[in-house]
């Protein structure tokens, strides 16, 4: 029972770094919205046409780090009730018992946010019309592609997607604020004499991350609400709303 909770603490220290280094390169890659149409769509070309086994081998990898870290966690927890049923014998457990209760309701939320994500910008069943947005812009020779920009633009130009987004950005900061070092400690790489240092990386590193994604939504809002203007207005008014016409995007406006 104590190897096999010792595995279980290494999958899931393991994959949650994974999940780490994966969430780092996804805001970046993400950042290049700001930069423009040009730039964000090649960039999204370039990883939709990465050859078939490296596009699938690294998404099947993020899918079984995401499986694991929550089939591990949700396993220690089970057994971490089992082996203290009295939660508030000492003050120390009653604090382990709160992290643990908070990383499990962080990370359940940000499992339903993964999902709804992939849906929205991935696999599109949410609103099918971003499939069909395509564009030249960006293109590497000239042919049409996916226009990345567009269907990001569109998506939140819905306030609530947007404040959905950035609620659960705000759930996968508190996640990594408190993961992040759980790490360290899980890979018995965390002295006691480092654990504040790393403590305050951990904060550090879980703020970059909720600031880097939600800057996204919240530009597109504000220049939406007309507090800041973060791409050409006309590029908006013209063509976004064009094909966002043609697919009832912005008529369902929430
Ligand atoms: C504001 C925050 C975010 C934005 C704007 C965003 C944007 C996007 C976009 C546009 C795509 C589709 C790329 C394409 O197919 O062209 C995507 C895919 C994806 N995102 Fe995000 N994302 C955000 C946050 C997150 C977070 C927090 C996670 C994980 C914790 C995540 C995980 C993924 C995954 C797993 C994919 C699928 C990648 C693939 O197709 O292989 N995203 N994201």
């Amino acid at each position: 029972m104590f190897s096999s909770s010792l595995g279980k603490k290494y999958l899931m220290a393991l994959s949650g770094l994974v999940l780490i280094g994966f969430v780092f390169v996804h805001m970046a890659g993400n950042l290049q919205v700001l930069l423009g149409q040009a730039q964000i769509n090649a960039y999204a070309h370039s990883l939709q046409s990465l050859p078939w086994f490296i596009l699938w081998g690294s998404r099947l990898f993020l899918l079984a780090a995401v499986l694991i870290h929550a089939f591990t966690a949700y396993s220690l927890i089970v057994e971490n009730r089992k082996a203290r049923p009295n939660l508030n014998e000492i003050e120390a457990t009653k604090r382990a018992g709160l992290a643990s209760l908070r990383m499990g309701l962080t990370g359940s939320i940000l499992l339903a946010f993964i999902v709804f994500h992939l849906l929205h910008f991935t696999i599109r069943t949410i609103y099918p019309e971003y499939a069909e947005m395509m564009t030249t812009v960006g293109s590497p020779d000239g042919t049409e592609i996916h226009d990345a920009f567009l269907m990001v633009i569109s998506g939140f130009k819905h306030d609530v997607i947007s404040v959905f987004y950035v609620v659960a950005m705000g759930m996968l900061c508190a996640h990594l604020s408190h993961g992040f070092s759980s790490v360290f400690q899980s890979l018995g790489l965390r002295s006691e004499s480092w654990r504040a240092k790393i403590d305050l990386v951990a904060i550090g590193y879980a703020w970059i991350i909720f600031v880097g994604f939600s800057i996204v939504p919240l530009s597109v809002l504000a220049q939406k609400h007309g507090i800041y203007e973060f791409y050409d207005p006309s590029f908006f008014s013209q063509e976004v709303e064009e094909k966002s016409l043609s697919t009832n995007l912005l008529n369902n406006e929430s």
